[in-house]
């Protein structure tokens, strides 16, 4: 199975993709729904919370991991990979979705002055500005963090005048930064599910919005075309097993908002 993990509901935008774009795979999926959000924790607890559950998910029989959390790419992934991973499996592997971003950038922008919105974690890492400049030494990139938006998308606050308030005032941080800025990346898994309210407050601009659910689901599908010995481990039967670390009614109910359909999901200790 391929096993697909977030601090809370975020990282089913980009598991949908996964299903749409490659439906041959059985997928797991992992919201750490008890201790989300991560984005205002420090460095040391994101790394601890996304370890346990990529071990979880290893354990449980996820060969491939996706951390479909730029919270956690940003800050737990490149010492998982590095330090830890040789230890528990060196066969296993675990991927984020900064790197992905980045690499199609450039595709994106015509004045290559390009917004970051992210979590409080995901802009304090400076990831995104170091996995873009190694790549597009020519690009600016500009950043701002969104503290409330994860938590009013938790909250089942998607369409309203005070989510539209803070969405607003985000965006119009960004852009006070540079009116340059022709692109801006939704650079956390909750944000897609509030892409009406970014177009709402970018009216009257030529600001576009990159949403990472099929940048990732491509570069997934490039990943393992790439390496069939990785490939060839992942069953196939279009299934999807959905676990979280809190209540299972709850997950199932706001799940529904972000996959558009019903689940049913089992509880898990990590
Ligand atoms: N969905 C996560 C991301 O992409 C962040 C949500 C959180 O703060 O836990 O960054």
């Amino acid at each position: 199975m391929l096993g697909v993990f977030d601090s809370g509901f975020g990282g089913l935008t980009i598991l949908r993709k996964f299903q749409e774009l490659l439906p041959q795979y059985d997928y797991m999926f992992l919201g750490d729904n008890a201790r989300a959000p991560y984005g205002s924790r420090s460095f040391e607890t994101v790394y601890a919370y996304t370890l346990q559950a990529v071990r979880r998910l290893f354990d449980l029989g996820c060969p491939l991991v996706i951390l479909a959390c730029n919270t956690a790419s940003a800050k737990a992934l490149r010492t998982i990979q590095q330090h830890d991973l040789p230890l528990i499996n060196p066969d296993n592997r675990v991927l984020g979705i900064i790197r992905p971003t980045a690499e199609v950038i450039n595709t994106f922008t015509r004045t290559n002055h390009v917004g970051i919105l992210g979590t409080q974690g995901t802009i304090n890492s400076q990831s995104y500005i170091l996995e873009i400049q190694k790549l597009y030494p020519s690009i600016s990139v500009f950043q701002q963090p969104c503290p409330m938006l994860a938590a009013l998308v938790e909250a089942g606050e998607i369409s309203n005048p005070g989510t539209d308030y803070f969405v607003k005032k985000y965006f119009d941080n960004l852009m006070a930064q540079s009116p340059d800025i022709d692109v801006v990346v939704l650079g956390c898994t909750h944000y897609p599910l509030l892409i009406d309210s970014f177009h709402r407050a970018a009216d009257g601009t030529s600001v576009s919005f990159v949403q990472q659910d099929e940048i990732v689901a491509r570069s997934l599908a490039d990943y393992l075309a790439r390496h069939p010995e990785m490939e060839s481990r992942l069953s196939k039967g279009g299934r999807t097993i959905y676990y979280t670390t809190d209540t299972p009614e709850g997950f199932d109910k706001t799940a529904e908002v972000f996959l558009g359909r019903r689940v049913k999901s089992e509880r898990v200790e990590l």
